[in-house]
């Protein structure tokens, strides 16, 4: 059996060299003109080898644990903040810097819209973006996210989370445990679901689509991509049920009478009804629902998950960062009668906790790139973009640039204090339209686990020496950051 499907994944690996080598040779042979038939100018750059563009050297730029190098070295060569190379049998066109950022989001939506390759549109199905309706939904969500944003509710979560994963624990292993914080946490918001047993099938579920995002998309029985895609079929067809479950309880409870009120004050809830409430635009089918769902749920533990991992290595590693963050939880401890949980005047006094939350964030970026694509023809810096054609930018060509933040490679909270970044240059949630729906969801998540981790504890890093993240393409610490924990005697 094993056998069969190393047999497999051998003949699809060559299978998929094979095909993309002749689209490589396509753009290889096609590509290489300086300009256009309209005349314009096509940026400088280089498709790389027929075969993998130039992912080796991006590819080798993370696992140096300095994807950045890929984007600087190129900037260099050409002289110019915008070039083209090739990265997943796409041509590519690069803009770097504040301005190419500031380009993107002040023009989506009418130059470029945001785009997915195809083999993750497989499994995702849903793309919350393209277009005009979609940006239109993206910013209902983000609205309908912020009122359900409870710092109580979260507060509770972790509570939960701590007594269960890491008290009478010696040592634990951090990503996979922050992994299940932030999942519960997304199953709540969003679904109101908190038995165990399903958060944990449905958790499982999610972590083979993840894995399948990742892989070489080759969807031939046994391989990780096609794993994903019957896995992502499940989930759908198990959220289906779930509306249609909402939908009868929401017309036997309705919020208006004078019956009890269906007390399910989540996501799941408000996507059913806004369509009723703006009387504009017709009710989203449940298939269009589930969809958008599977990709919130995704979205909204996954990245989160990793920056929490990342600050947790940061804190293990400056001490006197650490200290000063105790110190203010500490005081917020202080303030509150016993067992009282946080809530949102707290958030506010966590000043500079956040502050190391947003340098984390810079330091260890996790939007290496996000695709873009032409909706029509147009010129930027003098170059020719043509329709269609993809784009993409990185959070690492400003996160990582000593003209924005000088001593990148420095740890240093206290840049964010005063005006703090320039505008532009500092990216973490994206910008215009399409910034992150769950941005200030994510703040309260990220915070409320710091003030248990630190209130509870100390912490050391069972792989020391190692400094290095390993991008893959997001950001993580040697083997998901092992760590040794020491209660606080005072608590103990
Ligand atoms: C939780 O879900 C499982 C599986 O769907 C079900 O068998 C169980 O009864 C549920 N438990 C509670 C407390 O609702
Ligand atoms: C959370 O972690 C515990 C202990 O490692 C594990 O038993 C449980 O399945 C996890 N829950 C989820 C939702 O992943």
């Amino acid at each position: 059996m094993e056998f069969y499907f190393f047999f497999v994944s051998v003949t699809t690996f060559l299978l998929f060299i094979f095909l993309v080598s002749l689209y490589s040779l396509k753009l290889f042979f096609f590509d290489t003109k300086t300009t256009t038939s309209t005349g314009g100018k096509v940026p400088p750059g280089s498709l790389g080898w027929p075969i993998i563009g130039e992912g080796i050297a991006f590819y080798r730029a993370g696992k140096n644990g300095a994807p950045e190098s890929f984007f600087f070295e190129r900037i260099k060569k050409y002289s110019s903040n915008t070039f083209k190379t090739s990265l997943i049998g796409e041509s590519i066109t690069v803009l770097c810097g504040a301005a190419g950022n500031q380009f993107m989001f002040a023009n989506e939506g009418k130059l470029v819209t945001t785009w997915s390759r195809p083999s993750v549109m497989k499994i995702v199905k849903s793309n919350p973006g393209a277009g005009e309706d979609e940006t239109k939904i993206y910013r209902k969500f983000s609205n309908h996210l912020v009122k359900l944003v409870n710092v109580g509710l979260i507060d509770t979560i972790a509570k939960k989370h701590f007594e269960e994963n890491w008290d009478n624990q010696k040592e634990v292993t951090v990503h996979p445990l922050v992994k299940n914080y932030t999942f519960s946490v997304a199953c709540w918001l969003i679904l109101s679901m908190d038995n165990r047993t399903r958060v944990e099938e449905l958790s499982q579920l999610f972590t083979t689509v993840m894995e399948g995002l990742m892989s070489v998309p080759v969807n031939l029985p046994g391989t990780k991509f096609s794993r994903a895609i019957k896995a992502a079929k499940i989930v759908r067809k198990e959220l289906v049920a779930l509306i249609k479950h909402r939908k009868m309880e929401l017309s036997t409870s309705p919020f208006s009478s004078e019956k009890k009120p269906l007390n399910k004050q989540d996501l799941l809830t408000q996507m059913i009804l806004s369509g009723d409430e703006d009387g504009e635009d017709s009710v989203m089918s449940e298939i269009d629902i589930a969809d958008k769902i599977l990709g919130l749920i995704l979205g909204g533990h996954g990245p989160p998950s990793i920056v929490i991992t990342c600050i947790m290595k940061h804190l293990a590693e400056h001490p006197e960062v650490y200290n000063e963050v105790l110190k203010e939880q500490t005081d917020i401890i202080k303030s509150k009668a016993p067992g009282e949980l946080l809530n949102s005047d707290d958030i506010q006094k966590m000043k500079y906790s956040w502050n190391v939350a947003r340098e984390s964030m810079r330091f260890s970026t996790s939007t290496t790139g996000a695709f873009r694509q032409a909706l029509t023809d147009f010129t930027y810096e003098g170059y020719h973009v043509p329709k269609e054609s993809k784009l993409c930018w990185s959070g690492l060509t400003t996160h990582r640039n000593p003209d924005y933040f000088p001593e990148p490679e420095k740890f240093n909270p206290s840049r964010f204090e005063g005006d703090g970044p320039a505008p532009f240059t500092y990216v973490p949630f994206g910008g215009g339209p399409r910034m992150c729906p769950g941005r200030e969801y994510a703040k309260l998540e990220t915070l409320v686990f710091m003030h248990h981790a630190v209130i509870k504890y100390r912490w050391e890093k069972l792989i020391s020496g190692y400094d290095k993240l390993v991008f893959n393409p997001f950001p993580l610490p040697a083997e998901g950051l092992p760590i040794r924990l020491h209660p606080h005697p005072t608590t103990k």
